[in-house]
C-alpha cells in the first residue's frame, strides 16, 4: 500500500524568520516540495508564530494542490483557522504552551469529551482529522471513541531507540497499528523520521496511510539539496 509524503516546511519559516525578510520563500518551496514528489505539505503554526504564521497559512491555502496538513493544539484561534482554510487533514497536537517540539501524544482517556467535540466541528466541516498518540493500547482504544478518522504516531521513541534496538524500538509500534487498522483507525506517523529509520518504520507497520517529516528532511536537503532528497524519503516509502 502507499504511504504518502507529507513535507512539513515550519523549519524553512524558522530560516526566513531568522533574517525578517522572504529568503527563502516558504510558498515557492512548497510549490517545488510538490513538484519534486511529496504528496502532502504540512504546518504547525503555533500560538507565538515563531515559525509558521497565520499569513502563512492563509497564503498556503491557494498553493498547494496536494494535501494540506495543519497541525496544532486546537485553542480558539487555532479552530477558527482551520475552518476558514478547510485543509485535507488537521492532526491535534497536545502541545502544552512553549515546548520547543511536539513531544508526547494525547491521553485519550482524560481528554476524551474535549477531543470528542472538537473533532466534531471538523467533520462537520468534511475535515479530515487525525490525533497525535502514543502507543499505548488504552490510548488507540480510547482514539475511536473520539470519533477521529486517524491517529498519527509519536515516531520519537522510535527514532531514539532505534540505534540500539531497532526490533525493540518498532514493537510496540507494530502492536498499536496492527489494533488501529482493527478498529478501523488510519495510521500516520510523525517525528524524528529520517532517511536512516524510515524505511524500516514503513516496512513494518501495516496500513501506514502518512508520514510528516520536517526536520531531518530540511537538514539532508543542505547535502543533498531538495529535489533529491525528497526523491530518497519517496525511495523509503516504495
Ligand atoms: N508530527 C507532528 C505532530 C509534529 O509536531 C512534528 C514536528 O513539528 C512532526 C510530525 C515532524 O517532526 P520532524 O520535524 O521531527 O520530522
Amino acid at each position: 500500500m502507499m504511504t504518502k509524503l507529507s513535507v512539513n516546511i515550519n523549519k524553512i519559516a524558522t530560516l526566513r524568520n531568522a533574517r525578517g525578510n522572504n529568503l527563502p520563500n516558504l510558498l515557492q518551496v512548497a510549490i517545488d516540495c510538490e513538484k519534486y514528489g511529496a504528496q502532502g505539505i504540512t504546518v504547525h503554526p503555533r500560538p507565538d508564530e515563531r515559525h509558521i504564521t497565520y499569513r502563512d497559512v492563509y497564503e498556503l491555502k491557494s498553493i498547494v494542490t496536494t494535501e494540506f496538513n495543519i497541525e496544532g493544539f486546537p485553542n480558539t484561534k487555532f479552530i477558527q483557522l482551520v475552518l476558514a482554510i478547510k485543509p485535507k487533514q488537521v492532526t491535534l497536537v497536545p502541545d502544552p504552551p512553549g515546548v520547543l517540539t511536539s513531544n508526547a501524544g494525547w491521553d485519550t482517556l482524560k481528554q476524551k469529551d474535549f477531543l470528542k467535540e472538537v473533532i466534531a466541528e471538523f467533520k462537520a466541516a468534511k475535515i479530515r482529522t487525525s490525533i497525535f498518540v502514543d502507543t499505548e493500547i488504552v490510548t488507540i482504544e480510547n482514539a475511536v471513541a473520539t470519533g477521529t478518522d486517524r491517529i498519527e504516531f509519536y515516531t520519537g521513541p522510535y527514532a531514539d531507540n532505534f540505534t540500539k534496538n531497532k526490533e525493540e524500538a518498532i514493537a510496540p509500534f507494530v502492536k498499536a497499528a496492527i489494533l488501529a487498522n482493527q478498529l478501523g483507525l488510519g495510521v500516520n506517523a510523525g517525528h524524528d523520521l529520517n532517511l536512516a529509520n524510515l524505511s524500516y518504520f514503513k516496512n513494518n507497520i501495516s496500513g501506514l496511510l502518512e508520514v510528516s517529516i520536517g526536520h531531518a528532511l530540511i537538514c539532508d536537503s543542505l547535502y543533498f539539496g531538495l529535489e533529491n532528497t525528497i526523491q530518497k524519503y519517496l525511495a523509503c516509502l516504495h
